[in-house]
Formats: C-alpha cells, structure tokens, sequence
C-alpha cells in the first residue's frame, strides 16, 4: 500500500489563537492515525502563526511548513520573510509557486524557479504546485502550461533535487470552486508530470477541491501520492477524515 501525503494550506486563514485552538482539536481526531506508517500529514499557516503551528505540530508529530518565502537570504526587499528566518524557527518545508501566488500575484515561472533553487540549497523541502487555468485546458494547452511551468522550475537542478522536491498538480479552475478534477483528468496530469520529472518515485500531490467526498478516487489513482487541501484542512475533522475516506 502507498504512503498517503495528507497536507493542508491554510491559505490567509487562522491567527495564532485558531491555530492553538486547531491543535486543541487535533489531537483525538489523529489518534487513530498516529502510528500509521502510511499516512504523513503536514500543516502550512501564514508567516505570523508558524512559531505556533512549529510548536504544536512538533508536539502533534507532524509535518508543516510556510506557503511561502523569498529566495534572497536578507536586504531591502520591504514586506518580505527570508529562509533564515524560517530555518531560525525550525521551518523545514515550504510552498512554492501556489496558483494564488502566480495568479494574483503574478508571481513569474523565474522567480518560483528561484525560490525552489534557494529553498533546496538551504536544506529545505519546496512543495512546488503548478496547474493550468480553465481557459488554458478548454484551448488545449493545459500540457504546454504545465510543461512550463514545471520545466522552468526544475531547470539546472540534478537529479537528487529534483527528486526532493514535492510536486502539487492544482488545476486553478478546481481550487476552492468545490469542483475537484475528476480523478481521471487528475490521474493523467500526475503520471504525465511523472514521465516529464523522469522519476519514478517522486511524490505528486492532486490538490483542488478535495474532500472526504471525492478522497477515495483520487487518492487511489496510481500517480496520485496524496492531497493538498485547502478549505477541508481549517478543521481538524474534515482534514482527517479525508484520510478516512480513502482507508474505508
Ligand atoms: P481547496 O484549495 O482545497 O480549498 O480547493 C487547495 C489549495 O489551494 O491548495
């Protein structure tokens, strides 16, 4: 059986007190799963909650991360957060190049590409999402958009890197619309960007609109290695019982 990679992204939601009181819920609702070897959870929380999502993760024994960084180490760049600072916090995982981020944004395929080489060279995981608009895969040029933006951002990188990072497909149209790609449209972008990485075991998340409704068809989709998840993960129940979904 595959290990499930369950993350959520809390986007520019939950303060420090919501993120504690997450923690307060999280605890029972995770029992079941604590020792389960094939399920990884992680959290990513807005810069000003992660020295409490640190604490209460470590303590929960999971995974988490930012939704973001700059990929310079410091200077004059006004309103920005550096890796040092997300290493002095003990920050080892780290978003990168999410559709909100591109989109609204307008963050460039260059400057994600950037970010990536910096993250890796400090040691750190990027969880690197890409994914097309609903105009690009209606005009037929989801591959290309992908193949870009994925390109560009492995580019230069060896092998070993380009393994370490973690791959979200997210198409834009799917993300917090409550209208999941179905998992065979899911399917084909993952085992298409698994044949472009040229690795086998790379870990490709789907994210957009996942749900314990629609978990058990896309998590048991082959080239499908978790979720990341977005409105389902603001609850410690909804989030979980994503992993319930797929188990039953
Ligand atoms: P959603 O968000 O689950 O709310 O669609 C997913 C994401 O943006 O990562």
């Amino acid at each position: 059986m595959k290990k499930i990679y369950l993350y959520g992204n809390w986007k520019m939601n939950m303060t420090v007190a919501e993120t504690k009181k997450f923690f307060d819920g999280f605890e029972s609702a995770y029992a079941p799963y604590k020792n389960d070897a094939g399920l990884e959870v992680g959290v990513f929380a807005p810069f000003t909650s992660l020295w409490a999502l640190a604490d209460c993760a470590k303590k929960a024994g999971i995974v988490f991360g930012a939704e973001n960084v700059y990929s310079e180490a410091s200077g004059a760049f006004t309103g920005e957060v550096s890796i040092p600072m997300l290493q002095e916090i003990g920050i080892k995982y780290v978003i990168l190049g999410h559709s909100e981020r591109r989109h609204i944004f307008n963050e460039p395929d260059e400057m994600i590409a950037k970010k990536v080489k910096a993250v890796l060279n400090a040691n750190m995981i990027p969880v690197l999402c890409y994914g097309e608009t609903l105009d690009e895969r209606e005009s037929g040029h989801t591959f290309d958009v992908m193949g870009r933006q994925l390109s560009t951002a492995i580019d230069g990188l060896n092998p070993d890197d380009v393994k370490k990072i973690i791959y979200a497909y997210e198409p834009v149209w799917a993300i917090g619309t409550g209208k999941s790609a179905s998992s065979e449209q899911a399917q084909e972008v993952c085992g298409w960007s698994r044949n472009l990485l040229g690795i086998k075991d790379v870990v490709i998340l789907y994210g957009g609109s996942v749900k314990a409704s629609n978990a058990k068809e896309l998590l048991s989709m082959q080239d499908i290695d978790g979720a990341l998840v977005g409105g389902a993960a603001l609850k410690p129940e909804s989030f979980l019982d994503i992993y319930k979904a797929f188990k039953a």
